[in-house]
């Protein structure tokens, strides 16, 4: 066996933070190959981009690129964050698009492959993630590059048209047709790429997972739902609890229960129909006033894009606005957060939850779904009301399912979810976590590689 090559547009550093999910995934599989682990270090360097810096820790080295700030500008702000994210999460409206970003993103694409072909060997697998990336293999193989080369796409695939719309669909798709096999999140995210391939990209598909390019190169796609370290996460949320934040948090509900969102400060969260439609809850249920307080969680993203700055100044306006219409004295019904907690106590907060409001407007999976179900007392579960657009909803059957849109769907079921009886939620979270017990992330990368290694 290789050595397993992983690119990603961030790399989580051994000298960092405590890796999240997905790193600690990507860290077992290059542990148990041995490998590298290649992608942007994070910084804007002064002068030229290409500076490579390296670590290395047991059998896996860290190779990672410093960016001009150019580059910077053009490949992450712009052509990845400004035209493929919205476009990505369908919203076409709020694409910024520009023939510069284009060549920034392409021309940063081209110095990763030739960075990491001088690092390549025959035998080694590489697996590529996100939208950041999609050019990647392409150049590889431009520049020689034989191995077996995987992609997985970590955020939605969008309907067909919407794809049409960017200028360079067509180079796009000719690019993804590079890689040995490409993933996705949901069959629906499949079945869109297909029908793309068949409409707009001039290819066929030989069999569902066999596609086949107008020039006749296969190759092929299949869906492999992402998750988390379902018992590991289990333990964390158990032992939080005697965390002091958590105590302190405990102390100030008195005895309203919790409603809980975790999300990066992005439009495609749904973070101001959410307010809206805890505010829409406030008014349809005056019963429940007073027992149930909303904390959300948002730590700022991507602050160098406008949309950003625009959802946060809305946001701090309809937050200002709920508490002063609808707060008590003593009672404020939105709590809402701008900064990071770390992993672990979240996991606390969590299991204090009798509510968790995941209501993406699109989302590839979303993990703070399947967080929250293992973070929940079995004897005492909270309830997930769950976004139908995200792709957990298609694993998840048992949350409470919503349209993001319908706010007075979303206000009916947050009272409904702060009323459930126990032997409901219990009902509905076993499901939930007998299917995140045995589709955990271990099987998703096991069984990504499995398909790359046979395709
Ligand atoms: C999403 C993307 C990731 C990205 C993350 C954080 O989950 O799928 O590729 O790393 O957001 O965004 P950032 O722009 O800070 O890397």
């Amino acid at each position: 066996m290789g050595r397993l090559v992983v690119v990603s547009n961030r790399v989580a550093l051994p000298s960092e933070s405590r890796p999240g999910g997905l790193a600690v995934a990507l860290l077992a599989a290059l542990r148990e190959q041995g490998g590298l682990w290649f992608g942007w270090s994070g910084k804007r360097a002064m002068g030229e981009s290409g500076q490579v810096h390296e670590q290395s820790d047991g059998n896996i080295r860290y190779l990672t690129v410093d960016l001009s700030r150019a580059d910077y500008d053009a490949y992450y702000t712009g052509f990845a964050n400004g035209t493929l994210w919205p476009l990505l999460h369908f919203r076409l409206d709020l694409v910024d698009y520009s023939r510069e970003t284009w060549a920034g993103y392409r021309r940063v694409n081209e110095l990763f492959a030739k960075l990491l072909m001088e690092e390549i060997e025959p035998d080694d697998t590489v697996w590529i993630h996100d939208y950041h990336l999609i050019p990647l293999a392409r150049f590889m193989r431009a520049r020689g590059a034989r191995c077996k080369i995987g992609f997985f796409l970590h955020v939605p695939m969008p309907s067909s048209d919407l794809m049409a719309a960017l200028p360079e669909h067509a180079e796009l798709f000719e690019a993804l047709a590079c890689y040995d096999l490409v993933g996705f999140q949901t069959h629906r995210d499949l079945e869109r790429f297909q029908d793309y391939v068949r409409l707009f990209g001039g290819g066929r598909v030989v069999s569902p997972g066999v596609l086949e390019t107008e020039n006749g190169n296969r190759f092929r796609a299949g869906a492999f739902p992402i998750s988390i370290e379902t018992e590991r996460l289990a333990e964390q949320a158990r032992e939080a609890v005697h965390k002091p934040a958590l105590a302190r948090l405990h102390a100030s509900l008195h005895r309203s229960k919790l409603a809980i969102g975790v999300d990066r400060l992005d439009y495609s969260k749904g973070l101001p129909d959410r307010f809206r439609a805890f505010e829409r809850y406030l008014e349809r249920h005056p019963e429940q006033r007073g027992s149930l307080t909303f904390l959300q969680i948002a730590p700022p993203s991507r602050g160098d894009v406008a949309e950003y700055q625009a959802l946060r100044r809305e946001l701090d306006g309809l937050s200002g606005h709920i508490n002063g219409a609808h707060a008590e004295p003593d009672w404020t019904p939105v709590r809402y957060v701008n900064r990071n907690f770390p992993h672990s106590v979240l996991m606390g907060f969590y299991r204090l939850a009798q509510v968790a409001l995941v209501t993406p407007l699109r989302d590839g999976m979303n993990l703070v779904a399947k967080e929250f179900i293992a973070a929940q007392d079995p004897d005492d579960p909270g309830v997930l009301i769950l976004s139908r657009f995200a792709g957990a909803a298609s694993e998840m059957r048992e949350a409470l399912l919503v349209n993001p849109y319908d706010l007075d769907g979303v206000a009916d079921a947050i009272a409904a979810a702060a009323s459930m009886p126990l032997d409901e939620r219990q009902e509905r979270w076993d499901a939930m976590m007998r299917t995140l017990r045995r589709y955990d992330i271990t099987h998703w990368r096991k069984s990504f590689l499995a398909a790359l290694a046979k395709a």
